[in-house]
């Protein structure tokens, strides 16, 4: 299948004081029409940097390169205007922190309406679609919230309420950094099942970044593993589950209280100075000379990739 969104050799580099902060470190990933992928990996690994970096929103002290070819354009090797248009007419985005997205001065349902309609001539009922929207996603009184001001709602309703424009409105492919942070565990199933809803009912392809796997699990039919600004393992998502590869990955999914809350040992590694050969290596049990000293590269195993010297042959 030819993919709708094509990543090659993406690094994101941030300049603080004197120190280099390489977030993302060399990302290949093809994204394909109607899937939705899960990025997960612990805090700091450089997810919101990759999604900052192909919707060209990164802060000036970023230095990025690489590709992301998005019908037949590479995003980030025009100008921040043109790719924006393009990223603005195809994309929809649902950032991390919610508070800067919405425009204070316009009221909650217009904002959600407005992002649809502005590029398509479709008429709906959309006020009655917004209220309907908001009411699948836990918000009471749903009528009166569509006339309310950002101001006059809580942090997880306005999360919310973005999570509804992203899937409301048209855009192919909808990148969501953290949907779930901070809502409770009722609110945080009512957004699973929307996002499985609207995968079930659009066609649209689902970008999705977070640290909590069992969201993921429950919303993503594939699954990307980020470590240290790099890809460490892609599997569909019964694969994953199923049999993770990387140790990495293994100990990711030990450490969740469903399968024996056994935390991860060793500290997050250093961005500036990353651990030489194997990023993973001062942490697993299974590291040996190769793995110190030379880096593995991303390889092909049957409908999966992993970056890991012990190939598939480890238990
Ligand atoms: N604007 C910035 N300036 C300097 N460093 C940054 C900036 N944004 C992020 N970083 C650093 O980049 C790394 C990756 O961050 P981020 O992509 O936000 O991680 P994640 O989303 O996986 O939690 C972290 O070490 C973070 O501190
Ligand atoms: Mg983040």
């Amino acid at each position: 299948m030819k993919s709708i969104l094509s990543l090659q050799r993406i690094k994101t580099y941030f300049r603080l004081d004197k120190l280099l902060i390489k977030a993302v470190d060399g990302v290949d990933l093809e994204v394909y029409p109607g899937e939705a992928l899960g990025i997960v990996g612990e805090s700091g690994c450089g997810k919101s940097a990759l999604l900052l970096t192909i919707l060209r929103l990164l802060p000036h002290n970023a230095h990025f390169s690489g590709k992301a070819i998005y019908d037949g354009i590479d995003l980030l090797g025009i100008s921040e205007d043109k790719a924006r248009k393009i990223i603005g007419k195809n994309f929809a985005f649902v950032p991390q922190s919610f508070g800067a997205s919405l425009n204070p001065v316009m009221k909650i349902g217009f904002q959600i309406v407005e992002r649809s309609l502005e590029h398509s001539n479709v008429k709906k009922d959309v006020k009655r679609d917004v209220t309907d929207l908001l009411r699948k996603l836990g918000v009471e009184e749903a009528e009166k919230t569509v006339q309310r001001f950002p101001h006059q709602l809580s942090g997880g309703m306005k999360q919310r309420a973005l999570v509804a424009m992203g899937v409301f409105g048209e855009a192919k492919i909808v990148f969501l950094d953290e949907p779930t942070k901070g809502l409770d565990v009722v609110k945080k199933r009512l957004t699973m099942d929307l996002l499985r809803k609207a995968r079930e009912e659009t066609e649209t392809t689902f970008f999705v970044i977070s640290h909590d796997i069992e969201f993921i699990e429950s919303v993503a039919s594939r699954i990307c593993v980020m470590y240290c600004g790099q890809i460490v393992e892609e599997a569909p998502k019964k694969d994953f589950f199923k049999k993770p590869l990387h140790p990495y990955s293994k100990a990711l999914l030990e450490s969740l209280p469903s399968r024996g809350m056994k935390a991860i040992k060793g500290e997050a590694p250093s961005m500036v100075n990353p651990p030489s050969g194997c990023r993973f290596h001062p942490r697993c049990e299974l590291a040996e000379e190769v793995c110190i000293k030379s880096e593995p590269e991303l390889l092909r195993i049957d409908n999966r990739f992993l970056r890991c010297h012990r190939g598939d042959g480890f238990e």
